[in-house]
């Protein structure tokens, strides 16, 4: 009987997953059903698609704690119903106590674990600083009712998805060496089973605190000194005044055009909008569309843009409150016409060749898609880093904390958990945030909206970015089949095209291993989130990847 029932749940999670949904009034699409059912609520009750991109935010916070969170940071880009675009920042920053070489040994090599596992990998936090802000500003509702679904989740509990129950499996080990994450996830010191309720009620407390008094209760209330304390008890050295001084910055996205149509996207410290502008204005100079999808000479090409994008990011990317990064120049038609013309037509360019474009002599970083009846549209990406970030709950806070700090550059060269390499650009400053590859993006054309995306991924969000656009503007696809095709990725380093399994055929692989390209297949890649506005202007069809368990609801 039980083996029935669980092959039903699995099955009926599989169902949601692979549903797009239409709708004439507003459409989410998220990482999670729960969570996306309480976007439409709010839009249903009046508010806007930045009201309810904030109840997602923290509903995801409760029901998908592999990277929903309160305790990590991300960006959200808001487009509004005349077409401007506006960028919000809620990054994690290193504390004030941060030094360049904390991850390292006496002799200069990273420690195993440091930057990536418990209170020392923490980030200071941004998402309820953002969340706020972007309210502020932007929102219609109340703080409190925007708060409240998330916690009748957190107190009601909510069924463990097959996702979440691999996850909470694979991830014990890290976790269960802290007793606040094991007390948190695994009740009964077991991993929750699938259909299983799983209530987070130290939670619950913290957010209804946090409705109650406004973001300045995580930041300098009782739960920003608990959180304190938890970090500190075990190794961390964020101090309250790291949390006091946390800073939203709305900043101006990146825009250029692709093709003739107009993209937004997150502009540093995430180096998303930068090399997604790079990779897509070098892929626009070949006729990908007369070569076909996934014909070797467009693979060649978009993996030979990618190489170089990330050659450029791993040089002069950083955050930019401390360092200058020239942007205008690597955007620039002379450097995108340069990296164009350096791709060898006949064979790949090794990523030891290729160098980060030298300076002119002259001068010197989960996602959801909310859009409602108005047009307002909202993409959002949040992270821990990777899944359940550093595996620390901050005690009775009930707060899983980030592991963002291994997105710095902890040493020049030396590759971080996603294989990237970064160096002074994005060092460890206290005070600095570090670089993300996070990509939420809105596309418009003739100023109508047409596309709001995004994905979590680490180092192949970007060019997850890259192909669901050229999947639908080169190859003329439609959204659900733009995010249901299957995806490569090239970063510089290492020097291999990474292709999902059942990609790439063997008689591809052949023939881009003729050319000198080396091929490493890998699990799925990616999880979009996207949202299309039909033709007519009539509907929104909000289409989730099948990858993980994201799911869509309209209205
Ligand atoms: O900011 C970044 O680029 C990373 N911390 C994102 C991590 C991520 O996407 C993990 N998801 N699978």
């Amino acid at each position: 009987m039980k083996k029935i029932v669980i092959s039903f749940l699995l099955l009926s999670s599989f169902i949601w997953a692979q549903n797009f949904q239409v709708g004439k009034n507003g459409a989410v699409a998220s990482a999670s059903k729960q969570a996306s059912d309480v976007g439409i609520e709010v839009l249903k009750n009046g508010g806007n698609a930045v009201d309810a991109a904030i109840a997602v935010g923290f509903a995801l916070a409760v029901v998908y704690p592999p990277a929903g969170n309160i305790g990590g940071g991300g960006f959200m880009l808001i487009c509004s119903p005349e077409g401007e675009v506006t960028a919000i920042d809620f990054r994690e920053k290193a504390s004030r106590s941060a030094r360049r070489d904390m991850y390292l040994d006496e002799s200069g090599n990273p420690v195993d674990g440091w930057s990536t596992e418990g209170a020392l990998a923490v980030g200071v936090p941004g998402s309820v600083a953002g969340y706020e802000y972007a309210l502020q500003h932007y929102g219609s509702m109340k703080w409190n009712e925007l708060l409240a679904p998330a916690i009748k989740l957190a107190e009601d509990g909510f069924p463990v998805s097959y996702y979440i129950h691999e996850g909470l499996r694979d991830h014990q080990k890290l976790m269960r060496r802290f007793p606040a994450s094991v007390e948190m996830f695994y009740q009964n010191d077991s991993v929750p089973d699938i259909g299983d309720t799983l209530r987070f009620s130290d939670l619950a407390v913290t957010l209804k605190r946090i409705a109650k008094q406004g973001a300045g209760e995580f930041y300098r209330g009782r739960t920003a000194k608990r959180l304190v304390k938890a970090v500190r008890d075990n190794g961390g050295i964020i101090d309250l005044w790291d949390l006091q001084h946390y800073e939203v910055k709305e900043r101006k996205p990146i825009r250029f055009t692709y093709r003739g149509y107009d993209i937004f996207s997150m502009p540093l410290p995430s180096s998303g909008g930068i090399c997604l502008a790079q990779i897509l204005k070098v892929v626009e100079q070949f006729p990908l569309a007369e070569y076909g999808f996934q014909a070797l000479q467009s693979i060649r090409i978009i993996t030979e843009a990618e190489r170089r994008a990330y050659a450029n990011r791993a040089h002069y990317l950083g955050d930019p409150d401390f360092i200058s990064v020239p942007v205008d120049y690597l955007l620039s038609d002379e450097l995108i016409r340069a990296m164009a013309k350096s791709i060898d037509l006949t064979k790949a360019t090794p990523s030891c060749e290729v160098d980060h474009a030298p300076l002119p002599k002259s001068e010197e970083t989960t996602h959801f898609s909310v859009v409602d009846k108005d047009g307002w549209a909202v993409a959002v990406t949040t992270t821990l880093n990777s899944a359940y970030g550093s595996g620390f709950v901050a005690g009775k806070t009930g707060i899983l904390l980030n592991n963002e700090m291994d997105d710095f550059s902890i040493k020049t060269g030396m590759p971080n958990m996603y294989g990237l390499v970064g160096a002074e650009a994005n060092a460890i400053q206290p005070q600095k945030r570090m670089l993300s590859s996070m990509t939420p993006t809105i596309v418009c054309r003739n100023d109508s909206l047409m596309w709001v995306l995004g994905t979590p991924g680490g180092g192949t969000i970007i060019t997850t970015v890259v192909q669901v656009l050229i999947n639908m503007i080169d190859y003329n696809m439609t959204l659900v089949q733009a995010v249901d095709a299957p995806r490569f990725h090239h970063q510089w380093l290492p020097d291999v095209i990474f292709a999902e399994k059942y990609s790439f055929s063997p008689d591809l692989i052949d023939l881009l291993q003729a050319k000198g390209y080396t091929i490493r297949k890998r699990s799925s890649i990616g999880d979009v989130n996207a949202i299309a506005v039909d033709r007519d202007n009539k509907y929104y069809i909000a289409v989730p990847d099948k990858r993980r368990q994201s799911a869509a609801s309209v209205y």
